[in-house]
């Protein structure tokens, strides 16, 4: 079966990127984001490629080369499942906030809703894919809801999980450590895994394009973030070993990861992870282990989420402690406030909770984050509900010019990697800031020695005083 038109609804951080690249790979497929968000759709539209919805580097070259082309972006829902033979289904599917499995299982909401649309508005045969992060067995109830509802026409289901990483998600689809395609041992079912292997055989080598059953593909991208996090956890614990032993994390690190075994990758100490998949996964994966009885496979996921908690709650303990047990009134400048470099994006960023039990302590806190802007900090805090929108507005500010936030204050504290920040005047940062001035590098980019020589007493993560 041969793809000429795709379909996919969801048209943020995954669905963007990735219609792109396949737009941008397999010209002749016409490939049509669809949204309910119309301002997204019309940002994905606008002609400056500045103003994407979602940044990443290298996007708007892809989105550029491919959009009017055989790209397109669009809120026609309806009319874009109609027209494609292959339906992607990208959209969120975070962490319940009420109800049965609240704080921890995956709300299928809007997943259920898509089900129920393509099912509604088919006319013909297609195949669909859960691009988005699923527990596992959820195809099951994918295929029942389509087979129910329907027109009477057939659905193949796939799941083919998302590895890339926002900062990098370019790169990553296109040249990604392998893609995973799970789906039904009939023939029906090969038939579709064949149509979507020959999509990414454009230009992934066939051996990294790896077949499954689709339980096996809906549980290892779960199970992919929950490893990748639990090593971030387990450096993590180590540093604070380390600042109590005068050994140093990135030191070890380093010996621990030249062992190929191992491997030096995602071994970097840090104020703690965050993004929107690694915590909301991992919850997903201990409420599954628990509704079936697993109560110790459960509860060994769970510790990597409590690491990570305590990692970012005793970095904010830290600057209270060493600015003499009170920061109220105290102006402390934030670098950072993504989750990561090279992103907009803030979701469950560690800066979010630091900042929060900073301002339990009444701090004055003035941000700079080179992409992410004075509504989304605010919006990200008020999220929270620890205090009133009018006292966080009071107490956190952000600025546009990093020195700005640096003046006056009593401590600088790194919340992202930006690699902007190793560059900045960091003796114009000290002369203008009060004495003594302290830093609390959360990200380890700094040069510590250097900052030391300047004058500043520097704090790091998993490193001697
Ligand atoms: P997102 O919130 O950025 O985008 C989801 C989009 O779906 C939103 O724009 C929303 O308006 C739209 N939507 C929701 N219901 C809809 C409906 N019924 N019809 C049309 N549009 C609808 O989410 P995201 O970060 O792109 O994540 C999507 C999925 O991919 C999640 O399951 C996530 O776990 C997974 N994932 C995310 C990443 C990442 O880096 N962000 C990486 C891999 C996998
Ligand atoms: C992560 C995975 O890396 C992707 O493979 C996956 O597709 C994605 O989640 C998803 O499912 O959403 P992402 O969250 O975008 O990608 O970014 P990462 O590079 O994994 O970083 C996650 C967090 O861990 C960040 O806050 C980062 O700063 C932190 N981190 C990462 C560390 O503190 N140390 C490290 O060594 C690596």
């Amino acid at each position: 079966m041969k793809i000429s038109k795709i379909c996919c609804i969801g048209a943020g951080y995954v669905g963007g990127p990735t219609m792109a690249v396949i737009a941008q790979k397999c010209p002749e497929i016409k490939v049509t984001v669809v949204d309910i968000n119309e301002a997204r759709i019309a940002a994905w539209n606008d002609e400056n490629l500045d103003n994407l919805p979602v940044y990443e580097p290298g996007l708007d070259k892809v989105v550029g080369e491919a959009r009017g082309r055989n790209l397109f972006f669009s809120t026609q829902v309806d009319a874009a499942i109609q027209e494609a033979e292959m339906v992607f289904i990208s959209v969120n599917t975070p962490t319940k906030t009420y109800g049965e499995g609240k704080g921890q299982a995956a709300d299928l909401k809007w997943i259920e809703l898509c089900a129920r649309q393509i099912a509604a508005a088919s006319d013909s045969d297609k195949i669909v894919v859960e691009k988005s992060t699923l527990p596992v067995r959820t195809a099951e109830a994918v295929k029942d809801i389509l087979s129910n509802t329907g027109n009477g026409v057939k659905f193949q289901i796939l799941s083919n999980p998302e590895f890339l990483a926002e900062g990098t998600a370019v790169e990553d689809l296109q040249q990604a450590d392998r893609v995973l395609i799970g789906g039904e041992n009939s023939p029906e079912g090969k038939e579709a895994i064949q149509a979507l292997v020959d999509i990414y055989a454009h230009w992934i080598p066939r051996e990294r394009i790896l077949t499954t059953n689709v339980w096996s593909s809906e549980l290892s991208k779960l199970t992919a973030n929950a490893v990748l996090a639990q090593r971030v956890s387990s450096i993590n614990a180590l540093s604070e070993l380390c600042e109590v032993t005068e050994a140093d994390i990135d030191e070890v690190a380093r010996a621990i990861g030249a062992d190929s075994r191992i491997g030096g990758k995602f071994l970097k100490a840090s104020v703690g992870f965050g993004g929107s998949c690694f915590q909301k996964d991992i919850l997903n994966l201990v409420y599954i282990s628990r509704s079936y009885g697993l109560t110790e496979v459960a509860d060994y996921w769970e510790q990597v989420i409590k690491m990570n908690d305590h990692q970012k709650g005793r970095f904010a303990r830290k600057i209270v402690k060493s600015l003499y047990n009170t920061v109220s009134g105290k102006k402390i400048a934030f670098l950072g406030w993504a989750f990561k470099k090279d992103t907009n994006d803030t979701r469950e960023s560690a800066a979010i909770y630091v900042a929060d039990q900073l301002l339990n302590e009444k701090a004055q806190i003035s941000v700079f984050d080179p992409k992410v802007k004075y509504q989304q900090i605010q919006s990200d805090i008020n999220y929270l509900q620890t205090r009133g929108k009018e006292e966080n507005g009071a107490l956190l500010e952000s600025v546009a010019d990093p020195y700005e936030a640096c003046k006056d204050s009593h401590a600088v504290a790194i919340l992202t990697e930006w690699d902007e920040f190793v560059q900045y005047d960091w003796k114009k940062i000290y002369d203008s800031m009060l004495k003594p001035a302290k830093i609390f590098d959360g990200r380890n980019i700094l040069d510590h020695e250097q900052l030391r020589e300047i004058g500043f007493r520097v704090y790091a993560i998993g490193k001697p005083l």
